[in-house]
């Protein structure tokens, strides 16, 4: 009887772990530990889970966690492995999704897709007219046009299949519930659905339009969400049957394809206007010319400072940087070490400290300090060992003349930028402190006394309002900020 206990217990303790480990939170990259399983990783794992999925952060197995283990979710994983991206190559065993912010995409527009295998649950003919109307959602709210094929090969095959189904054991499904499907990222696109599950159409139940829509935009390129209202997002929350993209969607697809051709870009003037509802023209438009949008429109920012003028500047590339003016749009580009000498070459984070007329910049774990006039005053180490510097910078801003806030993957601390010393117990959850931003931003910048800009990937910018203390609007940041230079 004890036995049985104990193996019973070992069993949900091992359940959990492989759980963590298999959706992307417990990772053997986590600075300082060696083994996966300490309860030092265990517990920032769990709590890396609870900051994601938007739950109460205590980084203990509780009920609400336990809650969403058992969950109907998707099988990709939510957090990529930063190693996955150098490993990723076409045709070497699709390991795992890769985020959208990643870049992997279809080279085209035109995407094809197939049905290999059907389901006992819903007729054929449906299966096909949700799968076209699942489709429709994505190529009405960006530059995409998909067509069908009944033979020869299609970008997206699409099949039903159950436990060990053909992509190896460790993506084979797990009977009815928990997970109801899987895809696999371009350039591969496989989309499979678990057999196992009680499929049903237009009413309550395990909905196939709805995880349908979900896998289609892995098979796209998107990643997981964190917001939670997103398709994107990885659990299935039931049949809506008012469903419609969130915003968070739209912004992540466009940013890899563009607006749909047949509506205009939106514009950025203020009050923003719901777009009107796109009439999908078939057959779809021919090839469209290539647009003259610069590349630089669509490149991640390493960092972003407020110039004392109120321009913004960006770290871009190797060592180059934009000068851009909040009504003037695009002013300036030039190489970084003409405006800031002896500044390090794709810093992690920069922010202006005001008072001080001061540039920050932090590049490892070094802290560089920039006259105004961009002369380097000084270079130093940030002190306060691993503990308090529990992740790699990522973006840095300033409220203060006293500290930073410097932002990680998926915590922000903070920093005394006259001494370098991280202060302890500043730590926090960026999802909790800054509701809406998520996690592994690339850049932020303070635009004035009620906004924060936040620069996630090729082109999302999450508008935070800091009286309204959320994020108000995620944009293409090439459209809003160098409008006519990229908005072409
Ligand atoms: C499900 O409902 C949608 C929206 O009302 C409709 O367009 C679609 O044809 C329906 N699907 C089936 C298989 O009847
Ligand atoms: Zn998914
Ligand atoms: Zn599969």
């Amino acid at each position: 009887m004890r036995r049985l206990f104990s193996t019973v217990l070992l069993r949900i303790f091992f359940t959990k772990l492989l759980y963590l480990r298999r959706y992307g939170y417990l990772d053997d990259h986590m600075p300082g530990t060696r083994n996966l399983a300490s309860a030092e990783n265990r517990k920032y794992a769990l709590q890396f889970f609870q900051n994601f999925n938007k739950i109460p952060i205590t980084g203990v197995y509780d009920d609400a966690t336990a809650n969403l283990f058992g969950k109907e979710r998707c099988g990709c994983p939510d957090v990529m492995p930063q190693k996955n991206e150098a490993a990723f190559s076409k045709k070497k065993n699709p390991p795992t999704p890769v985020q959208f912010n990643l870049g992997t995409k279809w080279n085209k527009n035109q995407v094809t897709w197939r049905l290999n295998s059907f389901s006992r649950k819903i007729s054929n003919n449906n299966v096909r007219v949700e799968t076209r109307r699942a489709f429709d959602l994505w190529s009405k709210n960006a530059n995409l046009q998909f067509t069908e094929l009944q033979s020869g090969d299609a970008d997206i095959d699409i099949d039903f299949g159950r436990r060990e189904h053909g992509d190896g054991a460790g993506n084979a499904f797990d009977g009815p519930g928990r997970v109801l499907a899987h895809a696999f990222f371009p350039p591969f696109g496989d989309t499979h659905f678990d057999e196992d599950e009680g499929w049903v159409v237009n009413r309550t139940g395990v909905d196939y339009f709805t995880v349908a829509a979900h896998e289609f935009g892995h098979a796209l390129g998107l990643g997981h969400s964190e917001i939670r209202e997103a398709l994107m997002a990885p659990f299935y929350t039931g049949y809506n049957p008012n469903f419609e993209l969130n915003s968070d969607d739209i912004a992540g697809i466009q940013a890899l394809y563009g607006a749909p051709r047949n509506q205009p870009r939106p514009r950025p003037t203020t009050p923003r206007t719901t777009m009107p509802p796109v009439v999908v023209t078939e057959p779809p438009p021919p090839r469209p010319p290539p647009t003259n949008r610069p590349t630089f429109c669509d490149i991640p920012y390493n960092a972003a400072v407020r110039d004392f003028n109120g321009d913004l500047l960006v770290f871009m590339g190797r060592a180059y940087m934009l000068r851009i003016n909040p009504n003037r749009g695009l002013v300036a580009r030039m190489s970084q070490r003409t405006v800031f000498q002896r500044s390090p070459i794709r810093p992690d984070a920069a922010t202006e400290v005001m008072s001080g007329s001061r540039i920050v910049m932090m590049k490892g774990r070094l802290l560089y300090h920039f006259s105004r006039s961009g002369r380097r005053i000084s270079r130093k180490w940030i002190s306060g060992g691993g503990a308090t510097m529990p992740e790699q910078a990522r973006a840095a801003l300033s409220f203060s003349s006293n500290d930073i806030s410097v932002f990680g993957a998926s915590q922000v601390w903070k920093l005394n930028p006259n001494t370098g010393r991280v202060i302890s117990g500043s730590h926090r959850y960026i999802g909790n402190e800054f509701p809406g931003v998520p996690n592994r931003i690339d850049a932020a910048v303070i635009r004035d006394d009620t906004t924060i800009l936040f620069f996630k990937g090729r082109s999302r910018m999450h508008v935070f309002d800091r009286r309204q203390n959320r994020v108000v609007r995620t944009v293409d940041k090439g459209n809003e900020l160098m409008d006519s230079t990229c908005n072409v």
